[in-house]
């Protein structure tokens, strides 16, 4: 990446958060560019990460080797067909659009190379995961400044097959909601159990910090550190037979379908 030039087209919260990984990794602010129509969305990424920015698309892309596009979805078709003309065939265009298909950007940009990315949420703190699919336009130095790119807000991960896309959105695009979700109810249920709110609700986020580095940090998968923890006929043995016992296995496995059956269904609806 010494050398990569990047243009962002869009400056919001996910361009902020990655243009911040960049600038963490090394990267000089000569080799970053922002473009976005909001004056002071400008005047607040130039102060806080010193690049360049412009109110014109075609500008921000010139000279640049990676074009990220970084506009919400609905936007997408507009800015792609407007761009078409000032890209050149060796920028390869890197999208963190949710829900918009390669095929979708094909048709607005022309045969350009493309890598589609989907990160979530936790990339605002350089905590984040994100699966990458790209084109077969796209070279393998490409592919190495896509991931490097990526890389700079957490973990990059690539795929065989776009469509693995909608199963990225099911489990780690939706996912931190999920864990949102446990949290609350945890929360709820601790208090219910006799705790003050606050209490409980410390208990809980800790628990989750602590549970998710060890997963992270053990050499055996998450079942197995389950069963570590779970002694013959005692407290936690007794939670996870509930648990189980009322179908969470099932309950999550129809969730996250209902998840990806939805990410499919709005990458047609947008691609239009
Ligand atoms: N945030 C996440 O956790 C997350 C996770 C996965 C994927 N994504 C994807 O990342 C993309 C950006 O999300 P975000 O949360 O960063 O959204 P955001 O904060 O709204 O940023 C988008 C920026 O693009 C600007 N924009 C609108 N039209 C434009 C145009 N024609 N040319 C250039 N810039 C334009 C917007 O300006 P205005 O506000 O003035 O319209 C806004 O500043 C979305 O496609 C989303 O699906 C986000």
């Amino acid at each position: 990446m010494s050398k990569t030039r990047i243009a962002f087209i869009g400056a919001g919260n996910m361009a902020a958060s990655l243009i911040g990984g960049l600038r963490a990794k090394g990267l000089d602010t000569a080799q970053i560019r922002a473009s976005d129509p909001g004056a002071e969305t400008r005047a607040k990424i130039t102060a806080e990460h010193g690049i360049e920015t412009f109110a014109d698309n075609g500008q921000v892309i010139d000279g640049a080797d990676v074009v990220v596009l970084a506009v919400k979805p609905q936007a997408m078709k507009a800015v792609c067909e407007a761009l078409r003309p000032s890209l050149t065939p060796n920028q390869v265009v890197v999208s963190i659009a949710a829900g918009i298909t390669c095929a979708s950007m094909t048709q607005w940009l022309g045969s350009q190379p493309i890598v589609r990315c989907m990160p979530n949420t936790p990339a605002l703190l350089r905590q984040g995961v994100s699966g990458l699919y790209a084109t077969a336009q796209v070279s393998q130095q490409q592919r190495q400044q896509a991931e490097d790119l990526l890389s700079a807000v957490g973990l990059a991960l690539w795929l065989d097959e776009e469509q693995q896309l909608d199963a990225v959105t099911a489990v780690s695009g939706s996912g931190p909601a999920y864990f949102f979700l446990l949290i609350e109810a945890m929360t709820a249920a601790g208090e219910k159990l006799g705790l003050p709110r606050e209490t409980a609700a410390q208990l809980t986020l800790q628990t989750a910090l602590g549970a998710a580095h060890m997963a992270v940090s053990s050499d055996v998968d998450a079942a197995e550190l389950r069963r570590r923890v779970t002694s013959p006929a005692g407290t936690t043995e007794a939670a996870i037979k509930s648990f189980q016992a009322n179908g969470f296995e099932a309950l999550v496995e129809k969730a996250l379908g209902a998840a990806a059956h939805r990410s499919a269904e709005m990458a047609e609806q947008l691609g239009k």
